[in-house]
């Protein structure tokens, strides 16, 4: 499926148009700060990092505020709606160092060893992303170096374990919640 026909597929807008609301809601601003846990990530200023599944932006401005002028932001999703409302608040916040993009993560068109950061939060398991597809883009698009950062909903503790098992990444830490691991 291409990214337009993916962005368009009625499974995947019944699911996540509802949870647009509860995206950027504030009881989930409650619960969980975006900014403390994109410190578990450890971006650093200069950075270009690629978030993927950037849904309306609840990580969007506070990673795009962490990587500073120097640095760039890639935050893409595969739905039309999405990446309207985050190059809207893009716009607002007057950021210059973020691109939002509409693509599939499982096929990017990225440059390889491109990135110095990939994010995945809230966005594994799914099955519109398999991770016997977006690990190895990931690690496709990652430079030598680069990390990958995962922040994962409290019922998907499995996950960790499938990353490593996949022999792309090797395991760092985890902080404020979030797996980091480095590219193998
Ligand atoms: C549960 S939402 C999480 C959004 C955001 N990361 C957050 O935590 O608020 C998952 C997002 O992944 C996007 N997504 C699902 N499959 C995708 C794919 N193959 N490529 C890019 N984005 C995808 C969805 O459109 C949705 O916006």
């Amino acid at each position: 499926m291409n990214t337009e026909d993916l962005g368009n597929s009625k499974i995947l807008n019944l699911l996540f148009k509802p949870a647009g609301m509860m995206m950027g809601s504030r009881l989930r601003r409650r619960l969980l700060d975006p900014l403390k846990t994109l410190q578990g990530a450890d971006i650093q200023p200069g950075q270009t990092v690629l978030e993927v599944g950037c849904g309306t932006g609840f990580f969007t401005i506070p990673a795009a505020q962490l990587i500073g002028d120097q640095g760039c932001l890639v935050a893409m999703d595969v739905l039309s709606d999405y990446v309207e409302c985050v190059s809207k608040k893009v716009q607002s916040a007057d950021l210059r160092n973020v691109h939002v993009i509409k693509r599939d993560a499982l096929d990017t068109g990225l440059d390889a060893e491109s990135i110095d950061k990939v994010l995945l939060f809230g966005v594994i398991p799914f099955p519109a992303l398999p991770l016997s597809r977006l690990l190895p883009e990931m690690h496709r698009v990652l430079r030598p170096q680069g990390t990958l950062a995962v922040w994962l909903f409290p019922i998907s503790g499995w996950i960790p374990k499938s990353i490593i098992r996949s022999g792309l990444f090797t395991y760092i830490s985890k902080r404020n919640g979030v797996h980091n691991y480095r590219r193998c």
